[in-house]
């Protein structure tokens, strides 16, 4: 893919999955496709952000390479250890050996398990805690950390001289870049987070606390695309999102399983009726839709009517 520019210095270097079916082998991610965001930030230091799903593992490498011009990475900044960021680690550390692994103690324990205890040694793993920066020249990164958003190692990293905020797995959404460029970001953000970090919504608060002091231009966040414009919006919503408060509090939605069809069409009679009195409704048919969509709905509308048969009297 063409290598995308974030600023003069800090190139993406992601890779756009469009074959994968389910994303954590459960969250349909057809036809939209989902990306593995990493990113170089390019200074007298360079940092890799970030690496991606095992299966992206090449186009990456080759990423990498083509920014990096013939240069070594000095760091490779991990921010979330599941797998579909971990996942081509080990390649880029093999690669560079001269590379420090930058992560906090939760990600070392966590690295350690994952590939061992004697891949990496003491001076090559560089710890950093809340707070603490990393100096790259002109660029330099402030660690936060985010418990909880969605992994116990997860932190985010804020660049100071171009105030770009690496958010880890917050602010993503389903969608590879290439297919769904000029989708709106609301839709598959909301159904990524809803179904993915939405357990963890009083983490994702105490992150936005965190946040709210930064001056924000650019949020990149480690999947879908890197978000430049309307950062308020997104940034309430997420607000929103983690309080668990709904973006339609008058909106109902209508859930209903049906076997012959009759419960189906007494939630189209009550759809009807409510609209005939001005209300608002969403229906899912959850014979015919991924539960990551109806729970996603389910969470968008204040209102909620489940219309289930019974089935042997149960
Ligand atoms: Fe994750
Ligand atoms: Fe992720």
């Amino acid at each position: 893919m063409t290598i995308q520019t974030v600023t003069d210095a800090i190139r993406y270097v992601g890779v756009d999955d469009n074959t994968l079916a389910l994303f954590e082998n459960q969250y349909p991610v057809q036809p939209m496709g989902v990306s593995y965001n990493s990113y170089v930030i390019l200074d007298e230091k360079i940092a890799v952000m970030d690496s991606v799903d095992a299966r992206a593992a090449e186009e990456w490498l080759s990423n990498v390479a083509r920014v990096l011009e013939g240069r070594s990475p000095d760091y490779l900044v991990v921010t979330h250890m599941e797998p579909d960021h971990s996942g081509s680690l080990m390649r880029l550390a093999q690669k560079y050996p001269e590379m420090k692994i930058v992560g906090n103690a939760k990600t070392f324990t966590m690295i350690k398990q994952f590939f061992g205890t004697g891949e990496f040694s003491e001076d090559r793993m560089l710890e950093v805690g809340e707070r603490d920066t990393l100096s790259l020249g002109l660029h330099r990164l402030r660690f936060l950390l985010a418990p909880m958003v969605h992994w116990p190692e997860v932190m985010a990293a804020y660049e100071e001289e171009e105030k770009i905020l690496f958010s880890a797995d917050a602010f993503g959404r389903f969608g590879s870049l290439e297919r769904t460029a000029r989708a709106p970001w609301a839709p598959q953000a909301r159904r990524y987070y809803y179904n993915i970090v939405g357990k963890y919504g009083a983490q994702v608060q105490a992150l936005l606390k965190k946040i709210s002091a930064l001056e924000i231009k650019t949020i990149c966040p480690l999947h879908g695309p890197m978000l430049t414009e309307d950062l308020g919006e997104y940034l309430r919503l997420y607000d929103l999102w983690s309080q668990w408060k709904p973006e339609k509090p008058e909106g109902i939605l209508i859930a209903h399983a049906s076997i012959h069809g009759n419960t189906a069409y007494a939630s189209e009679a009550l759809k009807s009726k409510l609209e005939g009195k001005g209300a608002q409704v969403t229906m899912c048919d959850l014979t015919a839709t991924d539960l990551s969509y109806a729970v996603t709905s389910a969470f968008y509308c204040g209102k909620l009517v489940l219309a289930c048969s019974t089935y042997d009297g149960d």
